[in-house]
């Protein structure tokens, strides 16, 4: 990884575990499982090449259209996956934050978020965020309605202090695996000059290798932000 521009930010739609679990005749939640793996393995790899933020699309304000056993199973596994995380955090000077509304979450699963958050809070490298009852023009809304609380003036700056991503630099790689080309109401705001990457590889199958090679593309190519 010498020689690469290394991104402060790095955003990821995390596509495919159901049609991963469904080519190996498995139940969908068999790819939420290997997808969880997948994400200690991409952002460990992130803290040690120096990447600031990493933010993952966990679960979206439409996810509860899911079949109620799939979002159960993704609420149970978002539960033990922090608990077992926070080892590794540490271990990783990794600071963990979320973002979306959080409020429909059990007390159970805010509370083990809130702690997270508090025990890692003093780590200085990776910031891994986990997009959570996530959804860009929910957040765009909620954010209008604090900056109307507070009483603020409307400007650029205003509006990202009111976002959840607030105090977090703009996204420069989004990438979106198992090959649809859309954004899903992805950080909307946050996206507005990063480079996109789509891969047609399934999340649970998402490498080390294949990340350095987005890397690899991405310090190959020029952003002029809207100038020449
Ligand atoms: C998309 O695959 C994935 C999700 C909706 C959830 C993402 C969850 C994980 C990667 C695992 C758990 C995460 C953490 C942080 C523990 P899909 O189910 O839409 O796949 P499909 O499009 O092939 O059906």
């Amino acid at each position: 990884m010498n020689d690469l521009r290394i991104p402060i930010h790095v955003a990821m739609i995390m596509d495919g575990n159901g049609r991963w679990a469904k080519e190996r005749g498995l139940k969908r939640t068999a790819g939420h499982k290997k997808g969880a793996e997948v994400v200690r393995e991409i952002t460990t790899y992130c803290a040690k090449i120096g990447i600031k933020y990493l933010t993952l699309y966990a679960f979206s304000t439409e996810n509860w259209k899911r079949p109620k056993l799939e979002v159960e199973y993704l609420m149970k596994l978002l539960d033990k996956y922090l608990k077992e995380e926070l080892k590794v955090y540490l271990e990783n000077n990794i600071k963990f934050r979320a973002i979306g509304d959080l409020s429909k979450f059990s007390k159970t699963l805010q509370n083990r978020i809130i702690k997270t958050q508090e025990v890692t809070s003093s780590c200085t490298g990776l910031t891994q965020v986990l997009a959570l009852n996530y959804g860009s023009k929910d957040e765009i809304v909620r954010a209008v309605k604090k900056l109307n609380e507070r009483g603020l003036e409307v400007t650029e700056e205003n509006i990202e202090s009111c976002l959840d991503t607030s105090g977090i630099p703009p996204v420069d790689i989004m990438i979106r695996t198992s090959g649809e080309v859309r954004l899903s109401n992805y950080l909307l705001w946050q996206n507005a000059y990063s480079e996109m990457f789509f891969t047609q590889t399934y999340w649970p199958d998402f490498t080390q290798g294949e990340f350095d090679d987005i890397i690899s593309d991405f310090s190959r190519r020029e952003r002029r932000f809207g100038a020449v």
